[in-house]
Protein backbone atom coordinates (compact mmCIF):
# COMPACT_ATOMS: atom_id res chain seq x y z
CA UNK A 1 0.00 0.00 0.00
CA UNK A 2 3.11 2.36 -0.69
CA UNK A 3 1.75 5.97 -1.22
CA UNK A 4 2.21 8.11 -4.74
CA UNK A 5 5.45 9.88 -4.70
CA UNK A 6 5.18 13.24 -6.89
CA UNK A 7 8.16 15.96 -7.33
CA UNK A 8 8.58 19.32 -8.72
CA UNK A 9 11.54 20.59 -10.61
CA UNK A 10 12.77 23.65 -12.05
CA UNK A 11 15.51 26.44 -12.14
CA UNK A 12 15.62 29.56 -9.85
CA UNK A 13 12.39 31.58 -10.46
CA UNK A 14 10.14 28.81 -12.40
CA UNK A 15 7.44 29.22 -9.76
CA UNK A 16 7.80 25.47 -8.85
CA UNK A 17 7.24 25.95 -4.93
CA UNK A 18 3.89 28.04 -5.61
CA UNK A 19 2.90 24.68 -7.79
CA UNK A 20 4.16 22.20 -4.99
CA UNK A 21 2.03 24.11 -2.61
CA UNK A 22 -0.97 24.49 -4.92
CA UNK A 23 -0.89 20.98 -5.63
CA UNK A 24 -0.58 19.56 -1.66
CA UNK A 25 -3.42 21.48 -1.29
CA UNK A 26 -5.72 19.67 -3.58
CA UNK A 27 -4.42 16.62 -2.36
CA UNK A 28 -5.43 17.93 1.27
CA UNK A 29 -9.01 19.44 -0.20
CA UNK A 30 -9.62 15.81 -1.74
CA UNK A 31 -9.06 13.94 1.38
CA UNK A 32 -5.52 12.49 1.04
CA UNK A 33 -3.15 12.30 3.53
CA UNK A 34 0.07 14.27 2.16
CA UNK A 35 3.42 15.45 3.23
CA UNK A 36 4.66 18.54 1.57
CA UNK A 37 8.57 18.98 1.64
CA UNK A 38 11.70 20.47 0.35
CA UNK A 39 15.36 19.87 -0.67
CA UNK A 40 17.79 20.68 0.24
CA UNK A 41 16.05 20.10 3.96
CA UNK A 42 13.08 18.51 4.87
CA UNK A 43 14.74 16.85 8.12
CA UNK A 44 16.69 19.15 11.08
CA UNK A 45 19.58 17.70 9.39
CA UNK A 46 18.86 18.59 5.91
CA UNK A 47 17.72 21.78 6.77
CA UNK A 48 20.89 22.79 8.55
CA UNK A 49 23.21 21.42 5.32
CA UNK A 50 20.84 23.66 3.46
CA UNK A 51 21.94 26.60 5.28
CA UNK A 52 25.29 25.43 5.26
CA UNK A 53 24.94 24.99 1.46
CA UNK A 54 23.33 27.80 0.07
CA UNK A 55 25.02 31.05 1.79
CA UNK A 56 26.70 33.17 -0.14
CA UNK A 57 29.15 33.58 2.84
CA UNK A 58 30.90 29.93 2.53
CA UNK A 59 31.09 30.65 -1.15
CA UNK A 60 33.35 28.75 -2.55
CA UNK A 61 32.61 25.46 -1.78
CA UNK A 62 34.58 22.69 -4.30
CA UNK A 63 31.83 21.20 -6.90
CA UNK A 64 32.24 17.46 -5.18
CA UNK A 65 31.69 18.97 -1.81
CA UNK A 66 28.60 20.35 -2.78
CA UNK A 67 27.02 17.62 -4.67
CA UNK A 68 27.79 15.32 -1.90
CA UNK A 69 26.48 17.76 0.61
CA UNK A 70 22.93 17.93 -1.55
CA UNK A 71 22.95 14.18 -1.50
CA UNK A 72 23.60 14.01 2.07
CA UNK A 73 20.62 15.80 2.38
CA UNK A 74 18.88 13.74 0.40
CA UNK A 75 19.43 10.70 1.99
CA UNK A 76 18.44 11.83 5.12
CA UNK A 77 15.23 13.07 3.18
CA UNK A 78 14.77 9.67 1.75
CA UNK A 79 15.58 7.87 4.92
CA UNK A 80 13.71 9.99 7.80
CA UNK A 81 10.33 10.89 5.78
CA UNK A 82 9.64 10.40 2.46
CA UNK A 83 10.21 6.42 2.66
CA UNK A 84 8.69 5.97 5.81
CA UNK A 85 5.77 8.30 4.68
CA UNK A 86 5.43 6.17 1.32
CA UNK A 87 5.42 3.13 3.16
CA UNK A 88 2.35 4.56 5.22
CA UNK A 89 0.37 4.95 2.40
CA UNK A 90 0.73 9.04 2.40
CA UNK A 91 1.45 10.66 -0.99
CA UNK A 92 4.71 12.60 -0.72
CA UNK A 93 5.09 16.25 -3.00
CA UNK A 94 8.72 17.07 -3.13
CA UNK A 95 9.79 20.87 -3.77
CA UNK A 96 12.76 19.45 -5.67
CA UNK A 97 14.63 16.06 -5.69
CA UNK A 98 17.28 14.16 -7.53
CA UNK A 99 17.16 15.89 -10.93
CA UNK A 100 18.28 19.07 -9.05
CA UNK A 101 21.40 17.60 -8.39
CA UNK A 102 21.90 15.83 -11.89
CA UNK A 103 20.75 19.59 -13.27
CA UNK A 104 22.74 22.24 -10.92
CA UNK A 105 26.05 19.69 -9.82
CA UNK A 106 25.93 17.71 -12.75
CA UNK A 107 25.67 20.23 -15.50
CA UNK A 108 25.98 23.52 -13.60
CA UNK A 109 29.22 22.43 -12.26
CA UNK A 110 30.26 20.24 -14.75
CA UNK A 111 30.48 17.14 -12.64
CA UNK A 112 28.83 14.67 -15.37
CA UNK A 113 24.92 14.20 -15.22
CA UNK A 114 25.81 10.45 -15.12
CA UNK A 115 28.35 10.70 -11.87
CA UNK A 116 25.71 12.82 -10.20
CA UNK A 117 22.80 10.81 -10.72
CA UNK A 118 24.64 7.61 -9.88
CA UNK A 119 26.11 9.28 -6.33
CA UNK A 120 22.16 9.77 -5.79
CA UNK A 121 21.09 6.52 -6.34
CA UNK A 122 23.13 5.25 -3.51
CA UNK A 123 21.56 8.42 -1.85
CA UNK A 124 18.20 7.63 -2.28
CA UNK A 125 18.37 3.37 -2.21
CA UNK A 126 17.06 4.25 -6.33
CA UNK A 127 14.07 5.78 -4.70
CA UNK A 128 12.41 7.19 -8.16
CA UNK A 129 9.47 10.07 -8.23
CA UNK A 130 6.47 8.50 -9.97
CA UNK A 131 5.73 11.96 -11.36
CA UNK A 132 7.89 14.54 -11.96
CA UNK A 133 6.58 17.88 -12.99
CA UNK A 134 9.04 20.31 -14.87
CA UNK A 135 8.52 23.57 -14.67
CA UNK A 136 10.47 24.84 -18.13
CA UNK A 137 11.03 28.79 -17.88
CA UNK A 138 13.36 30.45 -20.53
CA UNK A 139 16.31 32.14 -18.27
CA UNK A 140 15.60 35.76 -19.16
CA UNK A 141 11.94 35.48 -17.68
CA UNK A 142 13.33 33.30 -14.44
CA UNK A 143 16.07 36.02 -13.78
CA UNK A 144 13.10 38.43 -13.85
CA UNK A 145 11.34 36.86 -11.26
CA UNK A 146 14.90 36.25 -9.26
CA UNK A 147 15.49 39.90 -9.57
CA UNK A 148 11.47 40.90 -8.20
CA UNK A 149 11.38 38.58 -5.29
CA UNK A 150 14.95 39.66 -3.65
CA UNK A 151 13.22 43.38 -4.20
CA UNK A 152 10.02 42.04 -2.67
CA UNK A 153 9.36 43.29 0.56
CA UNK A 154 11.24 40.87 2.93
CA UNK A 155 12.93 39.01 0.30
CA UNK A 156 16.02 37.95 0.63
CA UNK A 157 19.10 38.61 -1.53
CA UNK A 158 20.17 35.50 -4.12
CA UNK A 159 21.65 32.57 -2.57
CA UNK A 160 24.76 30.65 -4.02
CA UNK A 161 23.12 29.42 -6.88
CA UNK A 162 20.89 31.81 -7.76
CA UNK A 163 24.35 34.30 -8.07
CA UNK A 164 25.47 32.31 -11.06
CA UNK A 165 25.77 33.69 -14.46
CA UNK A 166 23.55 33.07 -16.98
CA UNK A 167 25.32 30.65 -18.98
CA UNK A 168 24.86 28.45 -15.51
CA UNK A 169 20.98 28.95 -15.68
CA UNK A 170 20.79 27.94 -19.17
CA UNK A 171 22.84 24.73 -18.74
CA UNK A 172 20.96 23.59 -15.80
CA UNK A 173 17.32 24.09 -18.24
CA UNK A 174 18.93 21.84 -20.76
CA UNK A 175 20.02 19.48 -18.30
CA UNK A 176 16.46 18.90 -17.25
CA UNK A 177 14.59 18.79 -20.06
CA UNK A 178 17.06 16.25 -21.25
CA UNK A 179 16.40 14.17 -18.47
CA UNK A 180 12.75 14.66 -18.78
CA UNK A 181 12.85 13.72 -22.71
CA UNK A 182 14.78 10.15 -21.67
CA UNK A 183 12.00 9.16 -19.48
CA UNK A 184 8.55 10.89 -20.86
CA UNK A 185 6.50 8.73 -18.94
CA UNK A 186 7.64 9.53 -16.11
CA UNK A 187 7.39 13.36 -16.87
CA UNK A 188 4.94 16.52 -17.24
CA UNK A 189 6.88 18.91 -18.61
CA UNK A 190 5.08 22.17 -18.48
CA UNK A 191 5.88 26.01 -19.82
CA UNK A 192 5.93 27.75 -16.59
CA UNK A 193 5.77 30.91 -18.53
CA UNK A 194 1.88 30.12 -18.20
CA UNK A 195 -0.57 31.84 -15.37
CA UNK A 196 -0.50 29.48 -12.32
CA UNK A 197 -3.59 28.14 -12.38
CA UNK A 198 -3.49 27.11 -15.41
CA UNK A 199 -0.82 25.11 -14.65
CA UNK A 200 -1.89 23.93 -11.60
CA UNK A 201 -5.00 22.68 -13.34
CA UNK A 202 -2.44 20.96 -15.78
CA UNK A 203 -0.82 19.27 -12.92
CA UNK A 204 -4.23 18.07 -11.00
CA UNK A 205 -5.12 16.64 -14.54
CA UNK A 206 -1.79 14.82 -14.51
CA UNK A 207 -1.96 13.40 -10.82
CA UNK A 208 -5.94 12.72 -10.77
CA UNK A 209 -5.13 10.35 -13.34
CA UNK A 210 -2.11 8.88 -11.66
CA UNK A 211 -3.62 8.42 -8.44
CA UNK A 212 -6.84 6.08 -10.16
CA UNK A 213 -4.04 3.90 -11.68
CA UNK A 214 -2.28 3.47 -7.74
CA UNK A 215 -5.87 2.65 -6.77
CA UNK A 216 -6.56 0.52 -9.77
CA UNK A 217 -3.43 -1.42 -8.26
CA UNK A 218 -4.39 -1.28 -4.79
CA UNK A 219 -2.07 1.14 -3.56
CA UNK A 220 -4.51 3.79 -2.62
CA UNK A 221 -7.77 4.07 -0.98
CA UNK A 222 -9.87 6.82 -2.78
CA UNK A 223 -13.04 5.72 -1.68
CA UNK A 224 -15.49 9.12 -1.87
CA UNK A 225 -12.58 11.45 -3.36
CA UNK A 226 -14.04 13.63 -6.34
CA UNK A 227 -11.29 13.14 -8.39
CA UNK A 228 -13.07 14.76 -11.67
CA UNK A 229 -14.87 17.48 -9.93
CA UNK A 230 -15.23 20.73 -8.46
CA UNK A 231 -13.90 19.98 -4.64
CA UNK A 232 -10.71 21.54 -3.61
CA UNK A 233 -10.29 24.28 -6.71
P1 LIG B 1 15.23 26.25 -3.71
O1 LIG B 1 14.80 25.88 -2.35
O2 LIG B 1 14.35 25.84 -4.81
O3 LIG B 1 15.51 27.81 -3.76
P2 LIG B 1 14.51 28.94 -3.36
O4 LIG B 1 14.14 28.72 -1.91
O5 LIG B 1 15.36 30.15 -3.59
O6 LIG B 1 13.35 28.79 -4.30
O7 LIG B 1 16.66 25.61 -3.98
C1 LIG B 1 17.77 26.11 -3.39
C2 LIG B 1 18.92 26.14 -4.38
O8 LIG B 1 19.68 24.92 -4.27
C3 LIG B 1 18.54 26.29 -5.81
O9 LIG B 1 19.34 27.31 -6.38
C4 LIG B 1 18.90 24.98 -6.43
C5 LIG B 1 19.97 24.43 -5.55
N1 LIG B 1 20.06 22.95 -5.52
C6 LIG B 1 21.16 22.32 -6.05
O10 LIG B 1 22.08 22.97 -6.58
N2 LIG B 1 21.24 20.95 -5.99
C7 LIG B 1 20.27 20.21 -5.41
O11 LIG B 1 20.35 18.96 -5.37
C8 LIG B 1 19.12 20.89 -4.86
C9 LIG B 1 18.03 20.11 -4.20
C10 LIG B 1 19.06 22.27 -4.94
Amino acid sequence: MRGVFIAFEGGDGSGKSTQARLLADRLDAEGLDVLLTREPGGTDVGERLRSLVLDPAHAPIDAVTEALIFAASRSAHVRQRIGPALEAGRTVVTDRYVDSSVAYQGAGRNLGPDTVAGLNEWATGGLHPDLTVLLDVDTTTAAGRRAARAQAPGGTGPDRMESEPEDFHRSIRTAFTDRAAAHPERYLVLDAGRAAPELAAEVWGRVAGLLERAAGLGGLDLDGLDLDGEAGR
